[in-house]
Parts: structure tokens; C-alpha cells; sequence
């Protein structure tokens, strides 16, 4: 049976336990209202470790003040039941005022991979992440933690800060998870209405339409960025923050279609901030 746990120090100490007897622990970093998206990224963890851990927090360090902190989806009922059919061992629930206490003034800030895409239109929200995911690591100390690349340029973010930091964790990256109909899954998706959810689908379009790009041979990155935002700009309900291509471990802006690529959009489908993204690996 999975337990729930609020505190730290009830973390540490089941984490102590476990190593006690040798046992190998993973580490899923959420913000709750889980669905596939984050159930695959469990899998995995419960698949390669002998115990999971599975991090239930809405960081407010990591949302604007114009952002949607306090609309944002919770149910831990629902997420304790996801998480104990998929087998995790223990989730770790904290309130705000036990992760910051009175006082706090340390962060993780970086340059680099947090300057474009998310980093412009959300200016302090990697700081949070990262500041938010160095404690989550410093607080269970995993073999290893998982991340989706629905949130492409958080993994790059994550993976540097692990580097630049020395940080002994091994990062997992795990694929998009998707609707039957392409929409990426996202707890943002229960915002969208009957008519927004159906317009939502222009980025799994635009994703598909970029790809066609590549695969039929086009190596400029602004004309394949060009075509995705056509696309995009057909829908009414649309309104495109930003598509780019960016290397994919730098995060910085290409020209050329070559190595390892993101292309990555974030298109508001009324009030909704939605995100979608693709790879490609040119040789
Ligand atoms: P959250 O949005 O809850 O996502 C938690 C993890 O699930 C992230 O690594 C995200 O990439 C992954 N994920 C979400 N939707 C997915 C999908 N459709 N397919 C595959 N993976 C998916 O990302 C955060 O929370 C926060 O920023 C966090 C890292 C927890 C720090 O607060």
C-alpha cells in the first residue's frame, strides 16, 4: 500500500530505511492531477528501481503573478490511486510553507538553456523548477528521476543543472504522451472547453506538419518553423506565443536543420497556455 507523506523528514526517513536494506529509489518530480503523461514516466521508474517516490507539489516559486497558480487542478485522492495501481511506494505532498520556510533566499538560476522559448515569455519560471528540483533531489537523493519531453526545454534545463552542479542522479528522458485524437496530455488540458479542447489540436498538427518538413528533406529551420506557424495561424481560437527551432541540448537558436533539434511551440488556445514540441536527430 502507498503511503502519503507531508514532511521532509518522514521522506528521509523512509528513504533511509529503504537504503538500509540496499534498495535503489526513483524519483517522479510532478505537480499532481496526474494523468498518462505522468503514469508512463512512473512506470518506467517503478520498472528500473526497487522503490519510487512520487512528488505531488504545485511550486509556486516556479508560476508568475499573472499565472495560474491558484486555478491550478488538484486531487490527491486520485493521484494516491494512479500512483499505488502503478506501484510507486511513497508520495511526497508538501505544503508551500514546509518546502520554503520564513526566511528562504537561496536559488538555482541559470543562463543559457533558460533564455529562449518558456525562459522569454515566463521570466522567473526555471528558476523555480530548478530551485524546486534541487531540493526535491537533495531531500530524497534518488538513483535516478524521470522527466517527460512534453517539457523538451525543462529536461535540457534539468540535465545541465545536473551537470554544472555535479549532481549524482541520472536523468530519464521519457517520449510524449498523447490523446488518441494527438493532443499532448497535460493537467492544463481540463481548462479547455468543448470548442477550445477540438482547436487544441493544432499543435499536434503543427507537430506532425513540421515533421512531414523534415522527413521530406527541408534543412532550413525558418522555413520549417515558417510552415508550423501557418498552420497554427489558420485556427481562430489560436493565438502562438512562440515556435522555434533551438538546439536541443543549448537550447539556443538554429539556422540549419542539423544534430540534435527542437522545434517547440507554446500556442494559447483562448486563455490556455498550451505546449507541444518535436525532435529530429540529423545526421
Ligand atoms: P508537471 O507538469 O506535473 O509534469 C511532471 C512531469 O510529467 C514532467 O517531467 C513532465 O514533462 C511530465 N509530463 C507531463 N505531461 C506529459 C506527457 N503528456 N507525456 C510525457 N510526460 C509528461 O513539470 C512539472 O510538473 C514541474 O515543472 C516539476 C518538474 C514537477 C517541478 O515543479
Amino acid at each position: 500500500m502507498i503511503q502519503v507523506v507531508h514532511t521532509i523528514k518522514e521522506v528521509r526517513e523512509a528513504v533511509k530505511q529503504w537504503r538500509k536494506e540496499g534498495l535503489t529509489v526513483g524519483l517522479v518530480p510532478t505537480m499532481g492531477f496526474l494523468h498518462e503523461g505522468h503514469k508512463s514516466l512512473i512506470d518506467k521508474a517503478v520498472e528500473q528501481n526497487d522503490r519510487v517516490v512520487v512528488s505531488v507539489f504545485v511550486n509556486p516559486m516556479q508560476f508568475g503573478p499573472t499565472e495560474d497558480l491558484d486555478k491550478y487542478p488538484r486531487d490527491l485522492a486520485a493521484d494516491t490511486r494512479l500512483c499505488d495501481a502503478a506501484g510507486a511506494n511513497l508520495i511526497f505532498n508538501p505544503e508551500p510553507s514546509e518546502m520554503y520556510e520564513e526566511g528562504f533566499c537561496s536559488f538555482v538560476d541559470m543562463n543559457g538553456p533558460t533564455a529562449e522559448l518558456c525562459g522569454k515569455s515566463r521570466p522567473i519560471h526555471f528558476r523555480g523548477v530548478c530551485t524546486v528540483v534541487n531540493k526535491l533531489f537533495n531531500i530524497v537523493q534518488p538513483d535516478r528521476a524521470y522527466f517527460g519531453q512534453k517539457d523538451a526545454q525543462q529536461l535540457s534545463v534539468i540535465r545541465r543543472m545536473v551537470k554544472d552542479l555535479n549532481i549524482p542522479i541520472e536523468i530519464v528522458p521519457c517520449p510524449i504522451v498523447r490523446e488518441a485524437d494527438g493532443l499532448a496530455k497535460s493537467s492544463r488540458n481540463t481548462y479547455l472547453n468543448k470548442e477550445e479542447r477540438q482547436a487544441a489540436l493544432v499543435l499536434s498538427r503543427a507537430v506532425k506538419a513540421g515533421q512531414h518538413c523534415v522527413d521530406l528533406g527541408e534543412r532550413d529551420a525558418h522555413k520549417v518553423v515558417e510552415a508550423m506557424k501557418a498552420l497554427i495561424e489558420t485556427e481562430p481560437l489560436a493565438r502562438i506565443d512562440y515556435v522555434e527551432a533551438v538546439d536541443l541540448n543549448s537550447v539556443q537558436k538554429i539556422d540549419k536543420v542539423e544534430g540534435e533539434v527542437l522545434f517547440a511551440m507554446a500556442v494559447y488556445i483562448g486563455k490556455t497556455r498550451l505546449i507541444d514540441n518535436f525532435i529530429v536527430n540529423i545526421k
